[in-house]
């Protein structure tokens, strides 16, 4: 049934003909985001080689212009945008990114740092190149010392906890063109808007946040989400968004090429009839899936996040498979949360226990092997950004704590900015709001201690 379904989809849905100039976006976009998002083969392929050939033949490393770096009391964080990805970074690294202006070799910097300390000096350098934070230049580029933020809090250990969060789940409003039976915080089309962005804004390029991922309500019904994205972009913050998709224009497209963004996420609830009763709208599946290859086609990472309900749980195969075809290049899949709209649905007809959640990784695994690196799932985990207890209730199972971001996000790097300012630590947890922007700043409410406790034990 699956295989019909797929070969179905792909008869009806052609695959729209873009226009000549957006091709060459198409193109020139793709090329960019490569260029991006792993510095030249060339570098990395003599990073490979003997000790320090890039010094042999004269290059410098420098930091590349997509970086950011934090220091924190005992440790540093560093974010590349086009990776996405929030690092970890030693003391000593820290330590050593100032010196590494453009301006000097690797002998230099060497001797820059305590005798007893320059053994150390090449291992950070290529890990930092690993991460894409920094890159061999052929020419030295003095000057080019990155700016390292300086967050340090007196009262907490950086390892455990950064003084700001890395990445903010922001939802701007809770306006949405649909009104999902399972929808988590009750978007629709007359929901609430949300506090003005001149107040939220500035404090998320204050707090030093690397990443924030826009949801809603409906990113692309907010009137602001361009500027929004404009304001952030310019202050050096990446950003990515998730969307019903069901918006979707070549205007947006358009618009969309002109940012920085590289990671979007569209939600698709199951195959055709189970996502279009979900969504409370006939076509929304459709629209979604060809949301997912006009994003795909225009050179985006698409993530497909589908929300796991017992309805959808005999379709898990035929949608893996689909966002594949289509295009997508991750799949997050997560059990259905019983909040907003989905408590009513949770309690009559779409609860997961525990042990479905548990029956159906080893089909997760199978599509692994099977799609290799073509599709990766983001969370083979029952849960997403935070760990099993949240699926299981049992906070002890720690099975799950893995995810592409490292051990579970609660309480550690995320922060959840609700519409009215209120700040939780996880979308699954926005009614446990423990303080509001409009009352007092992001930094201080995510340094008090009293976040964390409740939150996670
Ligand atoms: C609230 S939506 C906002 C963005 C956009 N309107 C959309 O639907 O993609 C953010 C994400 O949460 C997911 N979601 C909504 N309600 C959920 C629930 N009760 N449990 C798990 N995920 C849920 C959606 O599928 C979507 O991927
Ligand atoms: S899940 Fe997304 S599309 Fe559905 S009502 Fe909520 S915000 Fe809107």
């Amino acid at each position: 049934m699956a295989h019909e379904q797929l070969v179905r989809l792909s008869a009806t849905s052609p695959r729209p003909e873009a226009k000549a100039s957006t091709r060459q976006r198409v193109t020139k976009r793709r090329d960019a985001l490569r260029a991006r998002a792993w510095q030249d083969a060339d570098s990395a392929e003599l990073a490979q080689r003997d000790r320090w050939p890039e010094a042999a033949e004269g290059r410098v490393p420098v930091t590349s212009p997509h970086s950011r770096f934090r220091r924190e009391r005992d440790c540093g964080y560093a974010y590349n945008r086009y990776n996405q990805q929030p690092s970890f970074l030693s003391d000593f690294e820290v330590d050593l990114l100032p010196l590494v202006d453009g301006a000097r070799s690797i002998d230099e910097l060497e001797a820059e740092v305590a005798p007893e300390r320059r053994s150390e000096v090449g291992p950070a350098l290529r890990r930092m190149i690993d991460l894409n934070l920094l890159r061999w230049s052929k020419t030295r580029i003095p000057d080019r010392a990155p700016t390292v933020e300086d967050l340090r809090p007196d009262a907490i250990s950086a390892i455990e906890r950064p003084s700001a969060p890395l990445v903010v789940h922001w939802e701007p409003t809770l306006r949405c063109n649909l009104r999902c039976a399972t929808c988590y915080n009750e978007s629709g089309p007359k929901a609430p808007i949300g506090v003005s962005a001149d107040v939220v804004i500035p404090q998320l390029i204050e707090s030093g946040v690397f990443l924030v991922t826009i949801l809603g309500g409906e990113p692309m019904v907010d009137p602001h989400f361009y500027d929004n994205i404009r304001r952030l972009e310019e202050a050096g913050v990446g950003v990515e968004f998730v969307t019903n998709g069901w918006l979707l224009t070549d205007e947006h497209l358009e618009r969309l090429l002109d940012t920085h963004i590289c990671q979007i996420m569209v939600s698709v609830d199951g195959a055709e009839e189970t996502h279009d009763r979900v969504r409370g709208r006939k076509n929304s599946f459709r629209r979604a899936i060809d949301g997912v290859r006009r994003f795909s086609d225009a050179g985006f990472d698409i993530t497909v996040s589908l929300t796991v309900l017992r309805s959808n749980l005999e379709e898990l195969e035929y949608m893996i498979d689909l966002s594949a075809e289509v295009g997508a290049a991750y799949m997050k899949l997560r059990p259905v949360v019983d909040s907003g709209r989905a408590k009513e649905q949770v309690e009559t007809s779409e609860a997961l226990s525990p042990d479905d959640v548990r029956a159906y990784q080893p089909l997760l695994h199978r599509k692994i092997d099977e799609h290799g690196g073509r599709l990766q799932f983001i969370h083979v985990s029952p849960l997403p950004t935070v760990g099993a207890c949240f699926c299981t209730r049992d906070v002890s199972d720690t099975r799950y704590r893995t995810c592409r971001q490292g051990p579970c996000f609660i309480g550690r790097k995320l922060a959840y900015l609700r519409h009215d300012g209120g700040v939780a630590a996880h979308a699954f947890v926005r009614e446990h709001v423990v303080g509001n922007i409009t009352d007092a700043p992001l930094r201080s409410i995510w340094q008090n201690d009293d976040f964390w406790a409740d939150v996670c034990p």
